[in-house]
């Protein structure tokens, strides 16, 4: 099962990321997260702090300046290029590369590539992607099951979201998820709703302590579990990975 968190910069992504890897994870699914953001963070909102994010990034731009060698296979990338999350969850950071070798599963594979290519049969793979649309046309058919698509509660940001939404459905890149996120009040609800009537809308309301967790490089789901934004999150993990 594939998952693919997608939407414009800063409305939510590495934050539902995060809170359904470890929710999924914690219900016991094997759980991969793939960091496919060239800006990699969602080690941070999972919860393995700053320092073994960084080290993470430091392995890709090893790969990068020749010091790093390079993983043959996908279990080798989950391996080298990975981490421990609490939960279970196994992070592997796959984002894209200044200076690739063509078929690489390391680095020249793109993550939309690489979702399609690996078949992940046992494995829930959430996979947080770079912000904007243009993952959404290099997606193909079949590369993943379930694409969640975060949208805020305004007009612009909805707008984007429309159009990522038709890529979605002219595409056939399976289920769409809308996750209208930050929501204050019915005015925001009813916007969203509005907007994406036809497809599963779930709201997940403004939450302060989502927001104090990341000031702090902590994970949401560690420090505020009871948080409501958290909860409405992890409520979602089930719906997503049910049969269709
Ligand atoms: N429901 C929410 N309530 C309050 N703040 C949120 C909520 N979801 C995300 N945020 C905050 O918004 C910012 C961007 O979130 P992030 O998950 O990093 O977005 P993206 O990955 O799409 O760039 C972070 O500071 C995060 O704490
Ligand atoms: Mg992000």
């Amino acid at each position: 099962m594939k998952l693919a968190v997608v939407g414009k910069g800063g409305v939510g992504k590495t934050t539902t990321a995060a809170v359904l890897a470890r929710t999924l994870a914690r219900g016991g699914a094997p759980v991969v997260a793939l960091d496919c953001d060239t800006n990699p963070n969602l080690g941070i909102s999972l919860g393995i702090g700053d320092d073994e994010t960084e080290r993470l990034i430091g392995l890709r731009q090893s790969l990068d300046d020749g010091t790093q060698e390079h993983a043959p296979s996908w279990n080798s990338l989950v391996d080298v290029f990975g981490s421990d999350a609490p939960d279970g969850v196994r992070l592997a950071v796959v984002s894209a590369i200044d200076k690739p070798e063509p078929g690489c599963p390391c680095c020249g594979l793109s993550p939309e590539q690489l979702l399609r290519t690996v078949g992940f049969d046992e494995q829930t793979v959430i996979a947080d992607f770079e912000a904007g649309t243009g993952t959404l046309t290099r997606l193909e058919e079949g590369a993943v099951d379930v694409v969640l698509l975060v949208v805020l509660p305004t007009a612009k940001s909805v707008e984007v979201a429309r159009r990522a939404a038709e890529l979605v459905a002219e595409k056939r890149l399976g289920r769409l998820v809308v996750l209208g996120n930050q929501v204050r009040d019915e005015a925001d609800r009813a916007l969203i709703t509005a907007a994406f009537g036809d497809a599963d809308v779930v709201c997940v309301p403004y939450d302060e302590r989502i927001a104090e967790a990341d000031r702090h490089g902590l994970a949401a789901f560690d420090v505020a579990p009871d948080a409501d934004g958290v909860r409405a999150i992890a409520a979602l993990a089930g719906t997503l990975t049910a049969p269709a």
